[in-house]
């Protein structure tokens, strides 16, 4: 799939069938994480893959804005280390899952991580170390209805050619 067409295409999907998502496909997007921009390429991410149900049911319990974790095929927690800019690499990698996942045909939600008070819970659980932040839960899987897109904002209201036009 063209890359404009997984951009059009991506939609977040909250319910899904029980199907497995093969450890290729979860390989693969996993690549397209770690091949985001980063400020000063430091990298600062780490990727853990759930795919057992029991865990992928602990994480849909404790994140309590995506219960549906639980009937997804596989959840990527990404993670970054505390550096300066880990909001924004964390999130650049993240949205580099979700494109990625649309061009393989698989569904996914973005599920918040570091503004969550669930953070720290969702951090023990997976066992990575103290300096090391929660950035998003994403759920993969095949979902189980189609979705309808949300209508986005259109270009003409959110394209300022050369100068920030204001409201009046
Ligand atoms: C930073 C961020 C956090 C989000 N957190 C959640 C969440 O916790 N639960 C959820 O169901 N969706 C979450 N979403 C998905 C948004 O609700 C979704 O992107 C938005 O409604 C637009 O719909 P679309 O993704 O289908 O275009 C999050 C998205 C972003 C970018």
């Amino acid at each position: 799939m063209e890359t404009l067409d997984a951009i059009e295409k991506r939609v977040s999907v909250r319910s899904f069938q029980p199907a497995p998502v093969g450890k290729e496909d979860l390989e693969k997007l996993v690549d397209s994480g770690r091949r985001a921009p980063s400020a000063r390429a430091i990298e600062p991410w780490e990727f853990v893959v759930v795919t057992e149900r029991p865990m992928l049911s602990k994480l849909g319990q404790i994140a309590d804005t995506g219960g549906f974790i639980a009937e997804a095929g596989a959840c990527i927690a990404v993670f970054c280390k505390a550096t300066k800019y880990y909001l924004e690499d964390g999130s650049a990698a993240t949205e580099n899952i979700l494109l990625a996942a649309t061009a393989l045909g698989l569904s996914t939600c973005w599920v918040a991580g570091d503004k969550k008070p669930y953070a720290p819970e969702i951090e023990k659980l997976l066992g990575v170390p103290a300096d090391v932040k929660l950035i998003s839960l994403i759920a993969v899987g095949v979902g189980a209805k189609k979705t309808k897109q949300v209508k986005n904002r259109s270009l003409k209201e959110v394209l300022h050619w050369e100068k920030y036009r204001g409201k009046g």
